[in-house]
């Protein structure tokens, strides 16, 4: 069946600039399932829970900007019967650990928020296009809003000891939802601008000045972000400035995350006319140089 009509409208917005990344890179990792055992479960801030699982295949084999599907009904449990998408804020492959972080939302993550350390859920991943890492950049910049700075710490964790330079941006609404500044200083980063909107340092203008001041004499070839559109269109403009490449992680409501239901499509659903699909192939996408302004 054909839906001709655009879903997703925040993605809608900006699908027509981004493009499936299909890189020449490395090849995507099988994806596969743990009945994973919860490690570690606690709040962080007011807003956020870190969740630690027992999942080591996933963790030996996921690329930086992935995700998982976890099912967070328990055996016996009718509802959620949908999975739902969690990006790697951390994996550590020696452990055999995946790390998430997230905020309650609805009926699915305030269910999550009930699991304790020894209880098991099902975890499907690494899925998705994750991002494309130009092993020439000698420098990287990473822009996340809010919980999309999950979607990036994996990056700074990759060129941790590396002699590519991270630079990264974590903006949240106040202090308490400014997420990955410890992480980002533990990988190396260079530098790590902690920004948010109760003291204007999050506003466009204000990173634009920011950024523009500290980089313009050294700019990185690569650009990264998540979680914010506002922050998606100053990255674009960014990369024009200094002819670096742009790559987006989006978002969108995902029935099954497998490429499997089609109700992830950035654009039009449906028909020969499809737009690319979110969680499969992307969530990361790149930017398209030179396209009409978003
Ligand atoms: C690739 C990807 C990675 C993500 N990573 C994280 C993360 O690291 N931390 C985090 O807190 N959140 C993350 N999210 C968003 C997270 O999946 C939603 O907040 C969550 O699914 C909401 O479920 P719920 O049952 O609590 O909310 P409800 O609103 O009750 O969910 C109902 C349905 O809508 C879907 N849904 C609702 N909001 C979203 C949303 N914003 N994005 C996608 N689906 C949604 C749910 O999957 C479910 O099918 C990610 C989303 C995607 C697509
Ligand atoms: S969520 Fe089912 S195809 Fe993308």
């Amino acid at each position: 069946m054909s839906h001709p009509t655009p879903v997703n409208e925040a993605a809608a917005q900006i699908h027509e600039a981004v493009t499936p990344i299909r890189s020449g890179g490395a090849a995507r990792p099988e994806p596969t399932w743990h009945r994973a055992t919860v490690r570690e479960h606690t709040q962080v801030a007011d807003r956020y829970h870190y969740l630690c699982l027992e999942a080591p295949t996933i963790a030996s084999r996921a690329q930086a900007g992935q995700f998982v599907m976890l099912t967070v009904a328990r055996d016996g449990e009718r509802a959620p019967v949908l999975p739902r998408p969690m990006a790697l804020y951390r994996r550590d492959a020696r452990a055999g650990t995946i790390e998430v972080i997230y905020g309650v939302v609805g009926d699915g993550t305030r269910l999550l928020t009930t699991f304790r350390p020894g209880e098991r859920l099902l975890c499907v991943g690494p899925l998705g296009q994750g991002f494309d890492l130009d092993p020439s950049a000698r420098r990287v910049l990473l822009v996340g809003r809010g919980i999309g700075t999950c979607s990036l710490t994996t990056v700074a964790q990759d060129l941790a000891g590396t002699p590519t330079d991270v630079i990264a941006v974590a903006s949240g609404r106040d202090a308490s939802t400014v997420i990955g500044g410890p992480r980002y200083r533990a990988y190396g980063a260079a530098a790590v601008h902690e920004v948010h909107d109760a003291d204007g340092s999050s506003s466009v203008a204000a990173l634009r000045r920011t950024l523009t001041t500290t980089l313009d004499a050294d700019p990185p070839q690569q650009i990264m972000t998540c979680g914010s559109e506002r922050l998606a269109r100053l990255c674009r403009e960014l990369g024009d400035r200094w002819h670096a490449d742009v790559q987006v992680s989006l978002e969108a409501h995902m029935a099954c995350g497998l490429g499997y239901c089609h109700g992830c499509a950035t654009g039009t659903r449906g028909g020969p006319q499809e737009s690319p699909l979110i969680c499969a192939d992307g969530p990361v996408f790149r930017y398209a140089p030179g396209r009409a302004e978003i």
